[in-house]
């Protein structure tokens, strides 16, 4: 078995969970860490007994030992790191959302299709089997035909300006860091894009979006609708309701460790899938299955569809008047 040497760009909060998933991996070594801050990577690197730190991203880029790097910065980092991880020659998984705008994912994947590396988005969620099993019920036909989803997502993150979803340097907002789970599932469980869409949003005096619904209306006529917030102590579930009954993701959906099969308003089976971890380990393994097949993405999370959220996105975006600086908008 080859093994795959990791790089971890960003050693945060998500960062932690990859790493935790990383460290069970056969494949996969944790080999080194790049932070902005010499305690930051030393401590993070201690706790998971990695030898390597560096304190510049591009050296990390730059090591030839590195087969793969995983980003985990805010999202206004992601377009240029990325962009620079792929020019250095390294295969990336990169946290979602994969950028700030489509122009800039369109970017990534033309460059990435070029140069032949993995260019993976990390929508956890999508990798599954808990997924898997709510589109095998669809195809099925357990609920009948699937008229629409109803999905909500968020925490009450509180004021503090420092916090990354408050700071709009960094993209902050709800749309682009947990509207992107519903508007991506929906697209996968529905494999279409929308045809219309609608947004409403209430925006903070620093100009982020702190809550955001949008009506999704796809070509064979289902609808999702979805609603974020970082204000709100949501229910973090999605419901697929069809004409014979509903299929439902308890909190926290896109979690994804149960889906239950409702019909006739009474349950009637509950699929249950504890992972191995902590769901981080199914990405994980298939981007360094995916890097040494030659792949530049997965299945589970093809460009096209990485794409079509951003361009979803950007029109909601559009709607609500949601604008970052141009600092973090360019390409
Ligand atoms: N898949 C999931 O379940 C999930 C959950 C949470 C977050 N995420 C995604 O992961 C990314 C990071 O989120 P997080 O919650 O881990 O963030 P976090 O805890 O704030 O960590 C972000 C890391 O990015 C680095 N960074 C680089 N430039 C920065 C800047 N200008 N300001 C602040 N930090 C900067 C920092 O590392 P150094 O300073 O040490 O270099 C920091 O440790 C986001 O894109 C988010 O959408 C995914």
């Amino acid at each position: 078995m080859t093994t795959m040497k990791w790089g971890i760009i960003g050693p945060g909060g998500i960062a932690s969970k990859f790493a935790d998933a990383l460290m069970q991996s056969k494949q996969g070594r944790l080999y080194a860490i790049a932070s902005r801050s010499v305690e930051r990577a030393t401590e993070f690197a201690k706790r998971y007994n990695v030898a390597l730190t560096y304190n510049q991203y591009s050296d990390l880029m730059n090591d030839n030992e590195v087969d793969i790097i995983y980003i985990a910065t805010p999202h206004s980092h992601h377009y240029q790191l990325a962009k620079q991880c792929l020019e250095a020659g390294k295969h990336i998984l990169l946290e979602k959302p994969l950028t700030i705008n489509a122009a800039q994912t369109k970017i990534l994947i033309e460059l990435a299709q070029a140069k032949g590396l993995l260019f993976q988005e990390a929508l956890w969620s999508r990798f599954m089997p808990c997924f898997a099993q709510v589109k095998k019920w669809l195809k099925q036909g357990e609920i009948g035909t699937l008229h629409y989803i109803q999905s909500d997502i968020g925490f009450a993150f509180g004021d503090q300006a420092e916090h990354r979803l408050n700071n709009p340097l960094l993209a902050g907002g709800a749309l682009l860091d947990l509207g992107v789970y519903s508007i991506s599932l929906s697209l996968f469980l529905l494999d279409q894009v929308p045809d219309k869409i609608q947004a409403m949003s209430h925006l903070s005096a620093s100009g982020i979006d702190e809550q955001t619904q949008v009506n999704m209306h796809f070509p064979k006529g289902q609808l999702s609708q979805f609603s974020c917030s970082i204000k709100a102590k949501c229910t973090n579930s999605m419901t697929l309701v069809g004409e014979l009954g509903r299929i439902h993701l308890p909190e926290h959906f896109w979690v994804g460790e149960e889906a239950q099969l409702w019909l006739d308003g009474k349950l009637h089976e509950t699929a249950a899938f504890p992972h191995a971890v902590n769901g981080f380990e199914y990405q994980i393994e298939e981007s360094m299955r995916c890097a040494l097949a030659g792949q530049v993405c997965s299945e589970f999370m093809p460009h096209q569809a990485s794409l079509a959220v951003m361009q979803i996105m950007d029109e909601v975006r559009k709607q609500i008047g949601l604008t970052y600086a141009d600092e973090i908008e360019k390409i």
